[in-house]
């Protein structure tokens, strides 16, 4: 099973977007392993976007994201990466396709509602920045026989 890090950006909470976002990656079939609140502090924010480190957008990238509080999630599924990364849309919301969450809830670059790992050893990184293991559980949903194949 992959696993993958989704960020519901503080844009998406202060327009009263969480359950929004949680319910179309949940319908999609996957599986919620961990998930919290939190206020992101510009150091983690810094680690967190390192690859854009020195880019023209990097600081209001960081002050957007550490303004107000995210939720932070692990979602579980096969091949979660690629999912999310689908049903979020492309990172201009101009150019994410209707049906996409960023195609039907943004319309700006910075102001994209969701974040999703790019790959699976970005997934594992970004897990280990915000998650102790302690806060992952692992467990089945009864429904799961008829989503997995
Ligand atoms: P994210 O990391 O937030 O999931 O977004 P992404 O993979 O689709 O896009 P990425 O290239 O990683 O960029 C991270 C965030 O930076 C902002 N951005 N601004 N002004 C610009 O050229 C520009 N490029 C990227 C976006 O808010 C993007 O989500
Ligand atoms: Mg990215």
């Amino acid at each position: 099973m992959d696993r993958t890090l989704v960020i519901v950006k503080p844009d998406a909470v202060q327009r009263g977007l969480i359950g929004e976002v949680v319910r179309r990656l949940e319908d999609r079939g996957l599986r919620v392993s961990a998930i919290k609140m939190i206020r992101i502090d510009r150091e983690t924010a810094h680690r967190h976007y390192a690859e854009h480190e020195g880019k023209p957008f990097f600081e209001g990238l960081v002050s957007f994201i550490t303004s107000a509080p995210s939720v932070v999630a692990i979602f579980e599924g096969p091949d979660a990466v690629a999912v999310v990364r689908k049903t979020m849309g492309a990172t201009n919301p101009v150019d994410s396709p209707p049906g996409s969450i960023r195609g039907d809830l943004a319309l700006t670059l910075g102001r994209n509602v969701i974040h999703g790992s790019d790959s699976p050893e970005s997934a594992e990184r970004e897990i280990a920045l915000f998650f102790e293991p302690e806060e992952i559980l692992g467990y089945c949903r009864d429904v799961d026989k008829w989503i997995l194949e």
